[in-house]
């Protein structure tokens, strides 16, 4: 395989930013950057790499197929992370999901077949497992059982990868990521959400009773999983990428207001997400077996996580004056008025 293109979808966003910053500074190739600029899409995430003479970037959907058809035949390999993301979002609207993260994934994958690229690394989720009940820890063998809009949308596109595959040979490979944490995370997930609020001295709304466990993975150790894929990932197959960082939201809030030294009262537990997911867990033998395996333990991951938004508050305060704040009242306004505090719930 011989990469000189390589098309990032969705990098203007969270990980893809990180991610296009990691091959920039490890590979020589040319990246060719497409993404929409939804709410959560912020080209302030790519500042440092925008003037380089290997970047280029292109505002565009990846549902439309006259783009992805163009820039599709400059690239030799794909790494896809365009997708809506948030499970609270796609509650309050399904639809935008199956456009982008169903409709999409096929766009992209249908112009991947017509060009003849490479590699295709299609980032899925460890949510399309379901939730883990129990001591349940899930392989790449277990089933699908998504239980949110978002997650299904998750499953129907990566669904597709492994069609395109068996039907039409196209060199895909899947990456299956637990909740990634680190620089550039839009602040509707919950660990920059509460880092800010923290910050602020604003109410942390914690849902249900706290005790939802997920597992944390810190992005740049995510960066070093998805290039190991993109060049030694076994055709047609899907990779767990988990820390065994597991904890629950209960511990990730009170880590964060200890490294602030921020008051507990600041806690507040808020009526529960529906079909709120109890734990995801995976099994990363896998991928480790292919010589990966993470550097960052859950307390390296947030401290670097915590002092990032710390020192980068321009970042965020430009954010949170824009769309984040009606969202914020729509999601917690009524949420946080009715919340029970710290003591009360404990
Ligand atoms: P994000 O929401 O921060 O970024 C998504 C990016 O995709 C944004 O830049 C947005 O503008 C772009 N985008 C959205 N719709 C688009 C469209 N139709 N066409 C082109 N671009 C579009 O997301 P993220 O957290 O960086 O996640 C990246 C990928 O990783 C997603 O596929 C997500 O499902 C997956 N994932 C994320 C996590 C996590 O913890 N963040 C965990 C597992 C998997
Ligand atoms: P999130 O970052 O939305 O990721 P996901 O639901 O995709 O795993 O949420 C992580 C956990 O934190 C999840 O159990 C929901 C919980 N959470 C809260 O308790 N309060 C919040 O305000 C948010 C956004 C999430």
């Amino acid at each position: 395989m011989t990469i000189r293109t390589v098309l990032v979808t969705g990098g203007a966003g969270f990980i893809g930013s990180n991610f296009i910053r990691h091959l920039m500074a490890n590979h020589d190739y040319n990246i060719i950057n497409l993404d929409k600029l939804t709410y959560a899409g912020n080209l302030e995430n790519l500042k440092d790499v925008e003037d380089n003479a290997r970047y280029r970037f292109v505002q565009g959907d990846i549902g439309d197929a006259e783009v992805v058809g163009e820039l599709m035949s400059d690239a030799d390999a794909v790494v896809s992370f365009a997708a809506e993301s948030h499970v609270d979002r796609s509650i309050e609207d399904p639809g935008t999901f199956i456009q982008t993260d169903v409709y999409g994934t096929f766009v992209l994958l249908e112009a991947a077949r017509q060009a003849q690229v490479e590699r295709f690394l299609h980032i899925s989720t460890d949510e399309v497992y379901g939730q883990s009940i129990g001591d349940q820890r899930f392989t790449e063998e277990d089933p699908f059982r998504p239980r949110s809009p978002y997650a299904a949308s998750k499953a129907g596109g990566e669904l597709q990868c492994h069609a395109f595959r068996a039907t039409y040979g196209l060199p895909v490979v899947i990456a299956r990521p637990a909740n990634n944490i680190g620089p550039y995370q839009y602040p509707e997930k919950a660990v920059p959400l509460f880092t800010i609020n923290a910050i602020e001295d604003e109410p942390l709304p914690v849902y249900g009773k706290g005790l939802q466990i997920r597992d944390r993975l810190y992005v740049d150790d995510h960066c070093q999983a998805l290039d190991l894929l993109l060049h030694k990932g076994e055709l047609g197959e899907a990779y767990n990428i988990g820390a065994d960082n597991e904890r629950n939201n209960i511990e990730v809030v009170e880590a964060i207001l200890e490294m602030l030294e921020k008051p507990k009262s600041l806690i507040r537990f808020i009526e529960d997400r529906p079909g709120h997911d109890e734990r995801y867990s995976m099994n990363s033998q896998k991928i480790r077996a292919l010589g990966w395996s993470p550097e960052h333990d859950f307390e390296a991951a947030l401290e670097k996580t915590v002092e990032w938004y710390k020192t980068n508050r321009p970042w965020w305060e430009r954010i949170r004056s824009g769309e984040y704040r009606d969202y914020y009242e729509r999601m917690y306004g009524r949420r946080l008025a009715e919340a029970k505090p710290y003591e009360e719930a404990g």
